[in-house]
């Protein structure tokens, strides 16, 4: 599944040609505030090549969002997390600043969970929010994912939320 799209955005799997648009989001600190900290370009390099592979390995993982105008809005995706030694599948968005607060995160969650649970057929998605970005946790709070636990992740507080098929 290369591409998609939902109402306001059109989503294509990571390539090569993203690096420099997700080097630029990751080097944002408002962005990045709650995805462990603002990230060289060496480190995105990386990233890119990790999540690349992801898609080789799983045949699922990362897309790269654009408004229907074709501007650069974010990633997001489905991917394996090992998350306190367990392999956990989780969705993950990222959107611009430009972007936030027009429910496009909202919109993203519908569709990557749809995706998850109906067309890749998986028993649960997880998703793992810093305890402190109340943005986000509304968004899968909406999309209907139930509250797991707590617990430490790098040293942050995080909390899990997972939604079932
Ligand atoms: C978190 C993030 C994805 C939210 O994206 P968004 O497109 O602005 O979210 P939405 O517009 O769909 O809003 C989701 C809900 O959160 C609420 N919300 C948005 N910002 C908020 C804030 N700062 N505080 C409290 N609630 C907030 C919205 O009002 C909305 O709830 P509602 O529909 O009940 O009104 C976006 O801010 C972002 O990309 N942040 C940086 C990366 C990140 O933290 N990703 C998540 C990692 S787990």
């Amino acid at each position: 599944m290369d591409h998609f799209s939902t109402t306001r955005l059109t989503a294509e799997r990571l390539n090569e040609s993203h690096l420099a648009d997700l080097v630029t989001l990751h080097l944002d600190a408002e962005v990045s505030r709650y995805l462990g900290g603002v990230r060289a370009p060496e480190v995105t390099k990386t990233y890119l090549a990790t999540n690349m592979a992801h898609w080789d390995q799983h045949g699922f993982g990362l897309w790269t969002l654009r408004t229907k105008e074709g501007a650069f809005a974010g990633r997001a995706g489905i991917r394996h997390i090992l998350v306190d030694d367990i392999d956990e599948i989780e969705i993950s968005y990222a959107f611009t600043r430009a972007c936030w607060g027009r429910g496009f995160a909202s919109e993203i969650a519908t569709a990557l969970t749809e995706i998850g649970l109906s067309k890749l057929a998986l028993a649960s998605l997880i998703g793992i929010v810093y305890a402190g970005n109340v943005a986000s946790r509304r968004v899968l709070e909406k999309s209907n994912y139930l509250l797991e636990r707590s617990t430490i992740r790098h040293g942050n507080d995080v909390v899990i939320y997972r939604k079932r098929r």
